[in-house]
């Protein structure tokens, strides 16, 4: 007989209704070869064995389409089993599965009451087997966890936990029965994901008590997890811990979290040292405000445990500016902190929601940094069945919204994009493979959209959502037109999908969806582009969509890209795109000659722009750049989370630009390793562990001189185009290490400027010009400084300066400071 679900009877799956013990004994004669716990459940399981929690893994089965995938974990309990009597079970928690789910507040999405599935599988020496499973004869009864709520927290009462229910000889006469459930076993899957673990544990960096008098700790880095707490202290004291993410005047504040309570509870049982963390929730978290706690609250008491899928990270970039680095690294764990099982939007409101359109923007990056094969690979097949199942791609998979999901660009098109973006890190066929019946629904679902033109111009879009200059209560109201955002993905996504046909030998669909995407190409361009390649809405984004997704002849992309270097320039090298243009606008920039451009966007500190929030302590990725205002106070739109990784995509064009390494093949089979560098970047080191092997690649500029070293794996081979060399020198390599020195080009020491140069060739360097400017304005403020009127171009700035009534020596050693760029010319 198949193992079947059980649910205990008195169980509601209410909300606040404590977690169910379940347990049972068996006796065994001899010992087995073998013993094999399998373990899932409805709701989130923590499986016992004999006195001891069984595996590693918590939050299991983690968050899958569960109906139609649901996993079941595997443990190795050979030396668990003891010959004699034996007791197993598990403590059953609510989970996604009965939660609540989503700011629209429903529970219950899977089911209305919890259920456990466990199979104990022993085989003995003779190859005879034996299961023990979950059956009628299991018990329920219930313990401390009074409570617990992925969104709200847990409420455990230690008092109430029952001693020694977990081995056998326990009395559980007093506890309940169990029924059998009707979960149906064909949703049960092996796990293609690794499984949620505790990964790390942070120390706390600082105890304060605040202005109110509230005890908050510091951990230093805002993630996903929980806390453990050891305490000493009388039965029934009761010790709250509030997470949040941010201090404002200098008070935890809870704006980021919205509805989640993100409260946990313990109460004493008195009596010596006890250690708990809860296991049925986790929060996304930087500080926690304790109180309740016995006596004198010591730093030690406290750890933070970061909790997320245990991917094995790939990819690495260091460079000589610490803030870029901290940049990174803020991308890195906004990674890890939505990487719980499913990729979230967020880890700490009441939300965290696989959103499409968040890991469509960011999956290039994630892909680099970790080894994602398992987590987006089990994701993509819970996308492709409830897409089967509903007939569109939802915006969130899992499921959990109320009203179906119309198509949209760069959330639902995940569908193809994902898949691609996979095909292209792994090189492995069998993912496009896997994906192509979902791929061509989406795509002929929406090429049956398209007006007479061939443009995608009805319907809601998301746009260039979170543009900085929509209005606080219209994210999707951004300045660019949110069907050209449309039209423009769907270029992309066609070729993604004649490609794809292509490699997989659709002959007849590789025609088709040329055909369109050439169809939709030629209706964007006679709609939105002029003759001379200004893109209508002149926006960044527009812009850069139009450029990175190819859809601009060669004059028309080189006016676009002057065009597009204007607009940064003019908004101050702060950041004015959104969801849809941010991860492409440094693209845009670089891949026409605006280079130096791109790194001042990259490198700006005012708000919003990429190392703000850096400045700003910052530890993770926020959802808008000015999530936090200059003043410390938080944005009001109530879109203010600190840890979105959307818009962490500008890594992705660090790893290519900085570290300089792109996939020519899938795979990285053949590489590019074209490092190019700029700002005022003097050194950087990449390692990403490629299918391959290792491809690092380092490099550094000091007193004129560059030193390149690149290491590339067995199986590959590599065009690196070497940077700043005086003859352009490109070198093939094949596996193995070289490294290269040589005295930059003239064309980069003619750039050096002095005081003799003209306002000219400072104007024609944009770094530069700008901390020449900004000098400038420091000392004549409200004196425009204009590059472009031709006497003052002509100009050198010593005659300038004659000119100037009251120029001191001062500004002209700032201005001649400002005319250094570190690195290529120092
Ligand atoms: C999420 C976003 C998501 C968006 C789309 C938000 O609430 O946090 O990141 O993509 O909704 O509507």
């Amino acid at each position: 007989m198949p193992t079947a679900f059980i649910t205990p009877v008195n169980a509601t799956g209410a909300d606040g209704e404590p977690a169910s013990y379940l347990r049972r004994e068996f006796e065994i004669d001899r010992r087995p070869v073998r013993a094999t716990l399998q373990v899932t459940a409805v709701g989130l399981i923590e499986p016992h064995l004999n006195g001891r929690v069984v595996g590693d893994e918590v939050l299991a089965p983690g968050w899958t389409s569960y109906r139609h995938r649901l996993v079941v974990s595997s443990h190795d309990v050979t030396d668990v089993v003891v010959v004699g009597a034996n007791a197993i079970g598990g403590v059953l928690g609510q989970g996604w599965a009965l939660g609540r789910l989503g700011w629209e507040g429903a529970r219950n999405h899977y089911s209305d009451r919890p259920a456990a599935w466990l199979r104990l599988e022993l085989e003995y020496p003779d190859g005879s087997i034996d299961v023990i499973s979950t059956d009628a004869r299991f018990r329920a009864g219930r313990g401390g966890v009074l409570s617990n709520s992925i969104y709200d927290g847990e409420v455990f009462d230690a008092r109430l936990e029952p001693t020694g229910w977990d081995h056998a000889g326990f009395d559980d006469t007093g506890w309940g029965e169990v029924e059998l459930s009707d979960w149906p076993n064909d949703s049960l899957t092996e796990p293609i994901a690794p499984p949620i673990r505790r990964v790390e544990e942070l120390t706390p960096t600082a105890v304060v008590t605040t202005p109110s008098g509230r005890t908050v700790v510091d951990f230093g880095q805002n993630i996903s997890g929980w806390v453990r707490l050891n305490v000493t202290g009388p039965a029934g004291s009761e010790i709250v811990l509030r997470h949040a993410e941010v201090m404002v005047e200098g008070e935890a504040d809870f704006e980021t979290i919205r509805t989640a309570l993100a409260t946990d509870r313990y109460i004493l049982r008195g009596g010596g040292p006890e250690t708990w963390e809860p296991r049925f929730t986790f929060h996304g978290f930087r500080y926690v405000e304790v109180s309740g706690w016995p006596g004198q609250l010591a730093a030690d008491a406290l750890r933070a445990v970061v909790v997320h899928s245990d991917m094995v990270r790939t990819g690495w970039l260091e460079t000589s500016d610490p803030l870029l680095n901290r940049l990174h690294s803020n991308a890195v764990w906004s990674m890890r902190d939505n990487f719980v099982g499913v990729p979230t939007d967020c880890p700490q409101r009441d939300e965290r929601l696989g959103w499409t359109g968040d890991i469509n923007a960011f999956a290039p990056s994630a892909a680099f940094l970790y080894d994602v094969r398992g987590v987006l690979g089990s994701w993509l097949r819970d996308l492709a069945a409830e897409q089967d199942e509903k007939g569109f791609v939802p915006w969130v998979v899992p499921d959990v919204l109320s009203t179906p999901s119309s198509p949209t660009a760069l959330w639902s098109d995940v569908a193809v994009s994902l898949p691609w973006t996979l095909y292209r890190e792994y090189g492995d066929e069998g993912i496009l493979a896997d994906a192509y019946a979902s791929m061509t629904t989406f795509i002929r679902q929406v090429a049956a959209l398209l007006d007479e033109r061939g443009l995608w111009s009805t319907g809601f879009q998301f746009g260039d959502w979170l543009d900085p200059d929509a209005p606080a209560n219209n994210p999707a109201g951004g300045k660019t037109d949110r069907h050209l955002v449309a039209s423009a993905y769907l270029c992309r996504t066609t070729r993604e999908m004649a490609d794809t046909a292509r490699i997989l030998g659709h002959a007849d669909d590789a025609r088709e969806f040329d055909g369109l995407s050439e169809r939709v190409r030629a209706a964007f361009v006679d709609e939105y582009v002029t003759a001379a390649g200004r893109v209508v809405n002149e926006t960044a984004t527009a812009y850069a969509l139009a450029i990175t997704f190819g859809l601009l002849d060669e004059r028309q992309r080189e006016h676009a890209g002057k065009r597009l270097a204007e607009i940064v320039a003019k908004a101050g090298y702060t950041i004015s795109t959104g969801f849809a243009g941010t991860p492409l606008v440094t693209d845009a920039l670089s891949a026409t000659g605006h280079l130096a451009e791109a790194y001042l966007m990259l490198m700006e500190t005012k708000s919003p722009s990429f190392l703000y929030p850096v400045t700003m302590g910052a530890t993770t990725i926020w959802e808008r750049w000015d999530s936090v205002r200059p003043d410390g106070s938080i944005h009001p739109s109530g879109m203010t989370s600190l840890n979105h990784y959307a818009l962490g995509a500008v890594v992705d064009w660090m790893h290519r630009t900085i570290g300089g390494l792109t996939a020519i093949e899938p795979g990285y089979r053949t590489m590019r390793i074209a490092p190019q560098p700029g700002g005022t970047l003097t050194s950087a080191s990449l390692r990403h562990s490629t299918v391959f092997g290792s491809v690092d690649v380092r490099w550094a500029i000091e007193d004129g001189v560059a030193s390149v070293t690149v290491g590339i794996p067995v199986g590959t081979s590599a065009e690196v185009v070497l940077p700043l060399h005086p003859d352009g020198l490109i070198i093939t390599m094949e596996a193995g290490e070289q490294s290269w020195t040589y005295p930059l080009g003239d064309t980069v020491l003619r750039d050096e400027l002095t005081l003799q140069s003209s306002l000219k060739a400072v104007a024609d360097d944009p770094a530069a010009w700008r901390r020449f400017t900004e000098v400038f304005g420091r000392h004549f403020p409200g004196v425009p400084l204009d590059a472009q009127a031709p006497e003052a171009a002509a100009m050198t700035i010593a005659t300038l300066l004659e000119y100037i009534p009251g120029a001191s020596p001062e500004l002209a050693r700032e201005l001649e400071a400002s005319l250094t760029t570190p690195g290529a010319s120092s």
